[in-house]
Parts: C-alpha cells; sequence; structure tokens
C-alpha cells in the first residue's frame, strides 16, 4: 500500500506514521493544503482523503482548496469529501478568492459540513481545540511592510493585522488545552525556505506568529508555500508545518496529508514572548 503520511528526519515528538500505534488520548491530525481542485479533478482525490477515516480522528485543509474560487469547484471539493466520516477542519486560501464566490463557496462547504474557520475557533472535543484563519502577505523580519506613507499601504497592512487579530481572538476563545493554529499563509519565514527570495513578502508574515506565542499553540499548519519547507518553528517554540501539497510530494510522492499526534501531555505552558 502507498505510504500517504510524511515522516522525516527531525524527530518532532509527537509526529507519527499512520502506522504507529496511537497513544491514549492522543488526537491524529491529517493536515494538507494546495491541492487546488479544479473542475476536471473529480475523483481525483476521493479515495484519498476517504482514507483519513482510518489513519486520523480530524482532517485539516490549510486553503488553496479550489484553482480558481468558483462555485462549481467548491462543488467539486465537496465531492471529493464525501467519503470523509471524521470531522473537517479547513480555512481558505488566495485562490479560493480569485472569482469573488467565497460567499456561496463558503455555503457550499459548510452546508457538507465542514468547520470552516474565518477568525472563528472548533472545539473537536474537550482537550483539542483549532483557531482558524486565512492569514495574509506582509513579509518577515527587518522586511516586514509597514503601515508608513501612502493610504494604500497603511490599508494592505491593515488588512495583515486584521488577520493577526482573527487569529489572536480565536485562540483566546479556545478554552482546551491544546490549541491548534490553522492558516493558509505562513507565519514564519522558515517553512518558506526553498521559495525564491523575491516573492518571500507574498508568502506571509511573521506578525501571524506573534498571537501563536502569546497563546502557547502546540502547533500550527499552513499551506500557500508549495515550494517551501515542511517544518519550522516559532521565536517562541511554536511548530509550524507546511502542508501545502506539491510539497509532501516533493518528498513522497502519493502523499495525501501529513499526519500528527497531539495530546493535553504535550500542551506547552503558557508563556509570553517578546517580538521585537
Ligand atoms: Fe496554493
Ligand atoms: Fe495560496
Amino acid at each position: 500500500m502507498m505510504d500517504r503520511t510524511v515522516t522525516g528526519a527531525i524527530p518532532y515528538a509527537h509526529e507519527r506514521s499512520g502506522t504507529d500505534r496511537r497513544r491514549p488520548g492522543s488526537v491524529r491530525i491529517a493536515a494538507v493544503g494546495d491541492f487546488h481542485c479544479g473542475q476536471d479533478d473529480v475523483g481525483v482525490y476521493r479515495e484519498l482523503f476517504a482514507r483519513a477515516n482510518d489513519e486520523a480522528d480530524v482532517l485539516v485543509l490549510t486553503g488553496d482548496l479550489t484553482r480558481w474560487g468558483a462555485v462549481a469547484e467548491f462543488n467539486v471539493v465537496v465531492g471529493e469529501l464525501a467519503d470523509v466520516t471524521v470531522p473537517i477542519v479547513a480555512v481558505l486560501g488566495n485562490h479560493d478568492y480569485e472569482s469573488g464566490q467565497v460567499a456561496e463557496g463558503t455555503r457550499v462547504l459548510r452546508g457538507r459540513g465542514v468547520h470552516l474557520l474565518c477568525g472563528d475557533s472548533f472545539e473537536l472535543n474537550a482537550s483539542v481545540g483549532f483557531a482558524g484563519v486565512k492569514g495574509f502577505m506582509g513579509g518577515f523580519g527587518r522586511g516586514m511592510l509597514t503601515p508608513f506613507g501612502e493610504p494604500e499601504t497603511k490599508a494592505f497592512v491593515t488588512a495583515t493585522l486584521n488577520e493577526v487579530h482573527a487569529l489572536e481572538l480565536a485562540l483566546r476563545r479556545l478554552s482546551t488545552p491544546v490549541r491548534i493554529a490553522v492558516l493558509h499563509y505562513a507565519p514564519i519565514s522558515g517553512t518558506i525556505a526553498g521559495e525564491p527570495e523575491a516573492i518571500h513578502p507574498f508568502l506571509g508574515t511573521d506578525r501571524l506568529a506573534e498571537p501563536l506565542d502569546r497563546y502557547a499553540a502546540a502547533a500550527a499548519f499552513h499551506g500557500h508555500a508549495h515550494s517551501g519547507t515542511l517544518r519550522g518553528t516559532t521565536l517562541g517554540g511554536v511548530p509550524v508545518f507546511n502542508v501545502s501539497l506539491p510539497l509532501l510530494r516533493k518528498d513522497k510522492p502519493g502523499a495525501m496529508y501529513f499526519l500528527y499526534d497531539t495530546s493535553p501531555d504535550l500542551a506547552a505552558p503558557a508563556k509570553a514572548v517578546s517580538v521585537g
């Protein structure tokens, strides 16, 4: 049988292959983004997604579910998810906005029962909850865009800060000891390494990492950087995973998702981190 899991050389304690025995009380997350369903993709992912029923407790989708954001494509996505019986948590990506049909697409996904998070939170059980936003771009470190000068520049940065604020509120809303963040854009530069440096500012911003550290997220998953790096860590030590499907398949052809185990005893204690 084709190995659809991705386990790499860096031994994060709570990553697991699909064949590992699960620890009692653990929750196994299958996470993937950027499968970009088009109208001609009917049946391409259906069986692969259905395998998550046996291998995971929840399926997390990190955006760019469609190519152009057309309602017809959102319907294809729902069709590909038809056999998935575990809960599905998702955020949208920039491609899902392209056709201006987000409202209808959202209805299609939520009509299927997908927990589509746009600054919302979802508690899977008493232990594990998800906070999700699309996020936005803006750059990293000293290259971060600041709200100086023209109104257009300020509006751009405000759009980023609105996403950061929405993520913060969604994390704060969770009462679970394990808080998982779901994003489309990258919250750290570590997981976009491998992409051309010229486009780094358009792949995310580390402004999104501040709430992850402040609220001691157990892990964060994102997509968008198709040629990035699977694993990274925020300044505060939160593990971040780029689960873009093209990236997962570069490591393992035929992969459909990244598997990650988490449980309450793995939750990091609350900690404050200053970001200068
Ligand atoms: Fe994408
Ligand atoms: Fe994207």
